[in-house]
């Protein structure tokens, strides 16, 4: 079996005689070098996490994390999102609620009361569905889905509470995380730094008081086709063979890359239909 692969756009007419050779024709061929986040159908879509200092501990704080889904249309389906940042100094999770790290890492030079986590680069997900009342906070616990701005404000948002040691216990002396990364579930997301603002205010229940939080910062995170698609080159296999299985093609081809991961699955499918003559071309 011989390929040969190139920039070869426009179509093919195969007109090979017999059985023994047969053409196939796999797609055309664009580079996409951008790697800005940008959704061309939601351009001003982002994901915004909010981290709320509510109080400060004798080594640290309890911060109340909201990641709010400000995108018009694309939802963060199940398994849910997960959030990860890098610790600026030696900072641990002490404990959390609505939501617990992936991994607790290494706490050995802890004695006594062991931290739930002690990661550099602690990575979150939310609490399942049916997690006890006690673990709980308010927005939290759906697994990590969360809808649209447009399909619903009111479900469009996350929350988990979690109580950090070793940090800084005023506004001056706390350094925020650095690092954001969010799949929600896949690629695709590029977050930005976290940027220091106006203490958010709480109105109680009962609309006759408002509280504030001690410090308050956003971190916004942006969608970005060209990200999720790992690989978004595609190639023109031109090969002959006389088998009827097909030539593997290293990526997949454009347009068939939706299913993430799964590269090579598609090729099957995008194959033209190589006993009649005239329908060999590309598509994008
Ligand atoms: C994120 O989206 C919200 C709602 O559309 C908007 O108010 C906010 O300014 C956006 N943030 C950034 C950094 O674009
Ligand atoms: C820190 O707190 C002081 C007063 O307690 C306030 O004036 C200042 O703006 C705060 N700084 C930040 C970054 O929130
Ligand atoms: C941020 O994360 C990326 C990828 O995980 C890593 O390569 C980079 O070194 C990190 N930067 C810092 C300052 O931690
Ligand atoms: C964080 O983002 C939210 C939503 O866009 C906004 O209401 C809030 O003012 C922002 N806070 C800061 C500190 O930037
Ligand atoms: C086609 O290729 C497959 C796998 O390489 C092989 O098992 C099969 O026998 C071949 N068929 C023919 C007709 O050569
Ligand atoms: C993606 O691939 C998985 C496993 O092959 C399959 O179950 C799922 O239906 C596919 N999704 C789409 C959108 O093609
Ligand atoms: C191609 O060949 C297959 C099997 O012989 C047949 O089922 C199919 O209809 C053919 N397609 C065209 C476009 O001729
Ligand atoms: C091949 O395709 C042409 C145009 O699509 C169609 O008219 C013709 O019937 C097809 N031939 C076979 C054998 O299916």
């Amino acid at each position: 079996m011989e390929s040969l692969r190139g920039s070869v756009t426009g179509s093919i007419t195969s007109k090979l005689s017999g059985f023994t050779i047969l053409l196939l024709f796999l797609l055309s061929c664009s580079t996409f070098t951008s790697t800005e986040a940008y959704d061309a159908l939601d351009p001003n879509g982002n994901i915004t996490i909010k981290w709320d200092i509510m109080s400060w501990t004798p080594d640290g704080y309890v911060a109340v994390v909201t990641i709010f889904n400000f995108q018009q249309y694309r939802h963060i389906q199940a398994p849910g999102w997960t959030l990860g940042w890098t610790w600026a100094k030696k900072e641990v999770i002490w404990s959390m609620m609505g939501g617990q790290t992936t991994e607790q890492g290494d706490c050995s030079k802890y004695k006594g009361n062991i931290p739930h986590c002690c990661k550099k680069d602690p990575t979150v997900v939310d609490l399942l569905p049916g997690t006890p009342y006690n673990q709980q906070i308010e927005n939290c616990c759906k697994g990590g889905v969360i809808s649209s701005w447009a399909q619903d404000p009111t479900t469009a948002l996350s929350s988990f509470q979690l109580s950090v040691g070793a940090a800084g216990t005023t506004n001056k002396t706390v350094r925020v995380p650095k690092n954001f990364t969010l799949k929600a579930p896949g690629p695709g997301y590029t977050c930005g730094p976290a940027k220091v603002g106006k203490p958010t205010k709480f109105i109680t229940s009962d609309k006759r008081r408002v509280t504030q939080a001690m410090m308050t910062w956003n971190v916004t995170c942006t969608y970005s086709q060209f990200l999720a698609q790992k690989t978004p080159t595609c190639c023109v296999s031109l090969s002959s063979f006389n088998n009827e299985t097909t030539v593997s093609c290293p990526t997949c081809a454009c347009g068939c890359q939706n299913n993430g991961t799964e590269s090579g699955s598609c090729i099957k499918n995008a194959l033209p239909e190589i006993n009649n003559s005239s329908s060999t071309g590309s598509r994008d």
